[in-house]
């Protein structure tokens, strides 16, 4: 099996893998000949947890490239499942961490960057556990074209805030900046598993989008 060797701190695998284990064949370490091979427009998700989104966007947008990856193997095979079954050709997931992907891209790659509810390690000593932190969207920024957008999305206010001061930082701008852009509004209803278990418990959401400036 093709896996990811990166340090992780969450669960690699779920109730669901056994049912999924056949899929396991189709997953492939990417290279860099394999994403200069995938046209515009390019659109990335980092932890697509049980992969239902990214799978239901590329069955809805046949004209976008879908890339994601997560360290959660059942989302990934559901994934492929999913692509087999609707025979998508525009959606390519990986069982691995966004930094082992990042170096084998090119620059001004992406059109679009996604990233929800990722894992909040709300602990101030594991913090720094946080996948979308200052190294990360460091990497991103250089593999995201002028003007391409960032949409991010997550149930905890401190992760929203610290999340969008990392995008000022990189000259990011937010070309309406009010509560009404950033309140369970703008995105309403993304339909990821974890928005809907952050709903159920009556959690606050938070949505940003943001676009690159240069
Ligand atoms: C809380 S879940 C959210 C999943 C999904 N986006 C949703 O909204 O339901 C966070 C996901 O991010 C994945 N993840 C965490 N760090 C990652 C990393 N560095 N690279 C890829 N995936 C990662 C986890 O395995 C997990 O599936």
């Amino acid at each position: 099996m093709f896996e990811s060797k990166d340090k992780y701190f969450g669960r690699k695998k779920g109730k669901s893998f056994a049912r999924l284990e056949q899929f396991q064949r189709f997953l492939f370490p990417p290279t860099k000949e394999f994403f200069k091979k995938i046209k515009k427009p390019r659109v990335l998700e980092i932890g697509i947890g049980d992969g239902e989104k990214i799978s239901a966007d590329a069955k809805l947008h046949p004209d976008i490239n879908y890339i994601g990856c997560d360290i959660f193997a059942d989302g990934v095979l559901r994934a492929i499942r999913n692509s087999k079954e609707n025979s998508l050709r525009n959606l390519f997931v990986f069982h691995l961490n966004i930094q082992e992907i990042l170096p084998l891209v090119p620059i001004k790659y992406f059109d679009g960057i996604r990233i929800f509810f990722p894992d909040p390690w709300p602990k101030t000593k594991h913090k720094k556990r946080r996948t979308f932190n200052r190294e990360l969207v460091k990497a991103l920024s250089a593999k995201l074209r002028k003007n391409g957008y960032i949409h991010f999305a997550t149930d905890h206010a401190d992760y929203f805030l610290d999340a969008l001061v990392l995008l000022q930082d990189q000259d990011y701008r937010m070309d309406n900046i009010s509560p009404n852009s950033w309140k369970y509004n703008d995105f309403n209803a993304l339909d990821t598993k974890f928005e809907k278990k952050a709903l159920d418990k009556n959690h606050k959401l938070f949505y940003f989008s943001v676009l690159k400036n240069y």
